[in-house]
């Protein structure tokens, strides 16, 4: 363990430049250097000190390499700097008297090595590494009215947000469907997690439409939206009346030059739909409450939780890059250094 007050290598994972709208993000938009840092915080400073443990690589992160406009709630990062997103750190000396040497913390921070974090407002205490909290939180406590026997579609279902949601729909008496872009993704989600059904939304690409109606013969209550495209044009002709549609993301439209238009939109007032959008960011202050009511049934084995770990900073830029592609099998997280990773 380095020695407080000494001078040590620093690896960083830079963003290399901004990258365009409506393009992909690949791994050399990033790349990984070693600088150097003094593990020492400045006289009198209210910052922290932090060993970066895991990263969480997320789909907003592109948003913030676009310099897409309108964005807020974010640490931005520009060309030349680290990646910044949420995290878990050990902290090693601090600043701030919420904080003391050796407590796990989870916020935004750089996708480095070690930090020297000025601006820890996003900093709670962890007391494990679990990510997406606050997402799934909106979706229990604002978003979730789900009713017992309710026809339930998750979209992007395999992933770190969507195998929660199918199994938080499961446990609330749903019938629960999820689609996602392999057959090992398909197999896992039926057979691990729980779900009712699951379809590989890349082979039914030609008629999504037929697909869900294969699944849902008495039509869709609720879908938890996290692709667009056309599959929300495909589950707006199959959605019930009085459904609700909840859009958490629209991952499918990201990284495409010009959006795919909404053909079916005139079915919302038909069918009397709600939709409804919303943000972790409104949840963050909630990630506590979240691990309190999620590790339990994790532990208790209620829920399972798939993660993808990418090992070491080096691997990071394609774990991110991945995500775009499907590469991912779970929640994809990068483990920067040795540490005891249990829920
Ligand atoms: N509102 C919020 O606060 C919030 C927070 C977190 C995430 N989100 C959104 O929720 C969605 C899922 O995020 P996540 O963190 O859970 O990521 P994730 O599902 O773990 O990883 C992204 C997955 O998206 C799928 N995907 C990629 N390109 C696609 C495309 N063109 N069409 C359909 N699926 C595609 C891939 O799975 P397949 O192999 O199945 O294609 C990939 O594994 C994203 O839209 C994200 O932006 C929103």
């Amino acid at each position: 363990m380095a020695e407080i007050g000494s001078i040590i290598s620093n690896k960083q994972v830079i963003l290399k430049h901004y990258v365009a709208a409506g393009s992909a993000i690949k791994e050399s938009d990033m790349y990984v250097t070693t600088t150097s840092i003094t593990l020492k915080l400045p006289e009198g400073s209210n910052a922290l000190l932090i060993k970066t443990l895991y990263l969480s690589c997320d789909p907003f992160l592109q948003f913030i390499m676009k310099n897409t406009p309108g964005l807020t709630g974010y640490t931005f990062f520009s060309p030349g700097s680290p990646i910044c997103g949420y995290g878990v750190a050990k902290v090693l000396e601090s600043g701030r008297p919420e904080f003391k040497k050796d407590d796990l913390v989870w916020g935004l921070m750089g996708w480095e090595e070690y930090s020297l974090v000025t601006n820890s407002q996003s900093f709670s205490k962890s007391t494990t590494l679990m990510y997406h909290s606050p997402t799934i939180q909106g979706f229990l406590n604002e978003v979730s009215r789900l009713k017992k026997g309710e026809y339930v579609f998750v979209s992007a279902a395999s992933g770190a947000v969507g195998q929660l949601v199918g199994q938080f729909a499961k446990l609330a008496g749903c019938y629960v469907v999820g689609s996602a872009g392999s057959e090992e993704k398909v197999d896992m989600l039926k057979n691990k997690l729980g779900f009712d059904e699951a379809f590989n939304y890349k082979l039914e690409d030609e008629d999504l439409d037929a697909a869900l109606k294969r699944y849902f013969s008495e039509g869709i209550d609720y879908y938890f939206e996290q692709v667009g495209g056309k599959m929300l044009d495909a589950v707006l002709l199959n959605m019930r009346n009085h459904g609700r549609i909840v859009t958490c993301g629209m991952i499918s439209q990201y990284n495409v030059p010009q959006p795919h238009g909404i053909v079916n939109l005139m079915l919302v007032g038909l069918k009397r739909l709600q939709i409804l959008g919303f943000t972790h960011r409104d949840h963050d202050h909630v990630y506590n409450n979240f691990l309190d009511f999620v590790l339990p049934l994790i532990r208790n084995k209620k829920i399972t939780y798939v993660e993808d770990i990418a090992h070491g900073l080096d691997n990071a830029p394609t774990a991110l890059a991945g995500l775009f592609t499907g590469r991912n099998f779970g929640k994809q997280l990068v483990a920067v250094a040795p540490h005891d990773h249990h829920y």
